[in-house]
């Protein structure tokens, strides 16, 4: 981030301790970071702090300031990014309403560059429906960037949803917005598991959560890309600026995933495809009275995805094709061997244990270039980050 201008905002919550820790990370990073405070942030952590770590004063007050009556206007202009951590639900309410009735929320408004933002609230504060519109509003209509909260324990005593994003998740979504990389690109993400019926009421699922495909669609949507994500049934929220295609079973992915794949620059196959699906959807519930005590399902095959576009595209023309080989055991070999057999380019291959459902992954990236990279262990947007990089040198290659 070497000198990229970054305006950190800090509003009144028990995570602004947190943005101390951010801050130094930008700094680390190089990044030429100016803080700005509410007044109700100055009761968790002191101006003192981050003009220390920030090393520039730290504008907190809209009136009876020093440096100067037009800082509202002056501080979003010197900016490239703001990046706000923690959000309240107060300031965001503020923000979606248009309001300035202090500085921060001045600033914000005055403010034309790309918007981070970090909410950090009690579970029910960030359930309420206010929020949630609110939240949707800064997403969608505002077109401000997210990082989502993490679930867990709350400073006040809750478990859920509301804690806000460790700081090097935040240093990382920032990091994508300064590289608009990708503008021009169209990018197909698949995300989140497949379901397949048995009857009304029963399916064939799997674990897949899909934050690491959303992850992909936000950190390429971030990069500037045109994206659209064919997701399964997943509880994320679509993601700023990201198309989302619906679907459920393998079938309907296949086809939602044939008719966008033509338009596309890269297809990155993250979704837990289902690899088979019952041979009959029964219309009405089976009944167990009928049946012995072993009850045996007929399943027939899945289309391979991916397989079918390498089918399709020439190599060199067509999109760079990514897939995912999630292992248990020999991933190397097992993503090599998954390579070849589908035509794809890259495969990224990650062990079970490392990736399922967690806030951090690993993982390898092998190519049809022979290279293998291990990642080490990152956020999913880093690796998401590194995915996208791989991408553009078979674009750049091609
Ligand atoms: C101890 C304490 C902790 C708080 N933590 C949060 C929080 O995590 N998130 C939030 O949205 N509001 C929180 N609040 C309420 C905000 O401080 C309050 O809504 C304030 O008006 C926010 O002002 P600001 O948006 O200008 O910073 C907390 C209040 C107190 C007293």
């Amino acid at each position: 981030m070497n000198n990229r201008k970054i305006l950190l905002g800090i509003t009144g919550g028990i995570a602004a301790y947190k943005s101390a820790h951010l801050c130094r990370l930008f700094v680390k990073d190089g990044a030429d970071v100016r803080v700005i405070m509410s007044e109700a942030a100055c009761e968790f952590i002191t101006p003192l702090t981050m003009e220390t770590l920030s090393g520039k004063p730290v504008p907190v007050k809209m009136f009876g300031r020093t440096a100067g009556p037009l800082e509202h206007i002056d501080l979003p202009d010197e900016a490239e990014i703001m990046v706000v951590a923690p959000a309240t639900a107060d300031y965001l309410a503020r923000c979606a309403t248009g309001r300035a009735s202090d500085l921060i929320s001045s600033v914000t408004l005055a403010f034309t560059g790309p918007v981070l933002f970090a909410p950090a609230m009690n579970t029910n504060m960030w359930n309420n429906p206010a929020t949630r519109r609110n939240v949707q509003t800064l997403t969608e209509k505002h077109g401000w960037h997210i990082v989502q909260p993490a679930s867990g324990d709350l400073a006040c005593g809750w478990t859920g949803p509301g804690r806000m994003a460790e700081p090097q998740e935040i240093l990382d979504a920032a990091r994508s917005l300064f590289r608009r990389d990708l503008v021009g690109r169209r990018v197909l993400v698949t995300a989140g598991p497949t379901v397949e019926d048995l009857d009304p009421v029963r399916f064939l699922s799997n674990r897949s959560t899909g934050r690491m495909g959303y992850a992909i669609a936000i950190a390429a949507a971030r990069r500037g890309a045109d994206v659209v994500v064919v997701s399964g049934p997943t509880a994320l929220p679509c993601p700023t600026g990201v198309q989302r295609v619906d679907v459920r079973s393998a079938l309907e992915m296949e086809s939602a995933v044939n008719e966008e794949a033509g338009a596309c620059d890269a297809v990155i196959m993250s979704a837990a495809v289902a690899d088979y699906r019952p041979e009959q959807v029964m219309e009405h519930k089976i009944k167990k009275e009928h049946e012995g005590d072993a009850r045996v399902l007929q399943l027939v095959r899945n289309p391979d995805i991916l397989a079918g576009l390498a089918a399709r595209f020439a190599k060199k023309s067509g999109p760079v094709l990514v897939g995912f080989a999630l292992e248990t055991q020999n991933m190397i070999e097992s993503a090599k061997a998954k390579l070849q057999r589908k035509g794809a380019h890259i495969i990224v291959a990650n062990l079970a244990a490392d990736g399922l459902g967690g806030d951090n992954t690993r993982a390898t990236i092998v190519d049809d270039q022979e290279r293998t990279s291990d990642t080490g262990p990152s956020t999913k947007i880093a690796l998401a980050d590194k995915i996208l990089d791989h991408v553009l040198e078979y674009w750049a290659m091609s």
